[in-house]
C-alpha cells in the first residue's frame, strides 16, 4: 500500500537526515517504526505526508509510492485527499476551539453529509470527548488532547494514519487505553497504521511488523513476534537482556553484522 524506496532527506540543503531509508506498509497492517531520539522517525512521517516543505526539507533521492502512485513530490493537501493523515507529535489541537469544533475542522476536506455520524463515532471511541464536547480544547489534559488529535484524524476518514508518539507524556493507564483504541480503529475501521513510538514494548505488542531505525537508516525489520524474541531488541529496546544497558548499541557484534546486511 505504502512503499518507501531508498529515500534521502535533506533539511536546509545541507543537513542529511535520512540516508537511504526503505520501508513498506501493507494494507490493513499496523507497522511500528522504532528508534532513539534523532534517528529520523518524525522526518520519515513528514516525508510521507508532505510536511517537510514548510520546514525547508526535501526528499532528494528515492521514491515514495502510495496505492501505486508516486507521492514524494506532491503537496500536503493532496496527500491528505489521497487518504493519508498524520497525527503530529505533541497533540496539536486548535486550543481556542472546543472539542466538537476541532472534530469538525478534521472533516474540512469532505463534502458529504456523514460528518455528524462520524462525530458520533469518534465519541463512541472516546467517551471522554463527548463529556467535554463544548469545552475549549486548550484546557483539556494531555491525554484528552491526544484523544482529540486522533479523533480529528478519524474525521478525515483516512485509509492510512501516521501516528507520531501517541504515548508521549501520558500516564500508563491512559497509554493502554489509547493503544487499545488504536487497535480498534485498525480492526474495525480498516485504517492502516504507521506508528512511531519510543515505547517499544507497547508498539511491538500492537503492531504486525516493525522497523528499527538508527541514524537515518533502517537497521532491522521483521514481524513483531520475531523482533520481540531478538536478543538485541530485548536488550536495547525492551530493557530485558542481561548486561550493561549503558553499553553502546553499536558495540554489539551481531547487531553490526545485521546492520551491514541491511544497509
Ligand atoms: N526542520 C529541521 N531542520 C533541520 N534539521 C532537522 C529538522 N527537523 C529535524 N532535524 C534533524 O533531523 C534529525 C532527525 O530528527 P527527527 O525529528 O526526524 O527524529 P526523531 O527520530 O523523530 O526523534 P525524536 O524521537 O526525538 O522525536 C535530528 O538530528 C534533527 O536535529
Ligand atoms: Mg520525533
Amino acid at each position: 500500500m505504502l512503499s518507501i524506496n531508498n529515500i534521502e532527506v535533506i533539511y536546509n540543503d545541507v543537513i542529511l537526515v535520512l540516508k537511504g531509508l526503505s520501508l513498506e506498509v501493507r494494507e490493513g497492517q499496523i507497522v511500528a517504526l522504532l528508534g532513539s531520539n534523532g534517528a529520523g522517525k518524525t522526518t520519515t512521517l513528514k516525508s510521507i505526508s508532505g510536511l517537510l516543505k514548510p520546514e525547508n526539507g526535501a526528499v532528494t533521492d528515492g521514491t515514495i509510492e502510495f496505492m501505486g502512485q508516486r507521492i514524494d513530490r506532491r503537496d500536503a493537501a493532496d496527500i491528505v485527499r489521497m487518504g493519508i493523515f498524520q497525527v503530529m507529535e505533541g497533540r496539536r489541537v486548535f486550543e481556542h476551539l472546543t472539542v466538537e469544533e476541532n472534530l469538525r475542522a478534521g472533516s474540512y476536506i469532505r463534502r458529504d453529509r456523514g460528518v455528524k455520524d462520524d462525530i458520533e463515532k469518534v465519541y463512541a471511541y472516546f467517551p471522554r470527548l463527548r463529556e467535554r464536547r463544548h469545552q475549549k480544547s486548550g484546557y483539556m489534559s494531555g491525554g484528552e488532547q491526544q484523544m482529540l488529535a486522533i479523533g480529528r484524524a478519524l474525521m478525515a476518514r483516512p485509509t492510512m494514519m501516521l501516528l507520531d508518539e501517541p504515548s508521549l507524556g501520558l500516564a500508563p493507564l491512559l497509554v493502554q487505553e489509547i493503544f487499545g483504541i488504536i487497535q480498534r480503529i485498525n480492526r474495525d475501521e480498516g485504517v492502516t497504521i504507521l506508528l512511531v513510538e519510543q515505547n517499544a514494548r507497547l508498539a511491538l505488542s500492537v503492531a504486525d511488523y516493525g522497523y528499527l531505525m538508527e541514524n537515518g537508516r533502517v537497521v532491522m525489520a521483521d514481524e513483531t513476534a520475531k523482533l520481540r524474541d531478538n536478543a538485541d531488541v530485548r536488550e536495547f529496546y525492551l530493557g530485558l537482556g542481561a548486561g550493561d544497558t549503558a553499553k553502546s548499541y553499536r558495540s554489539i557484534k551481531s547487531y553490526k553484522r545485521r546492520k551491514r546486511w541491511l544497509s
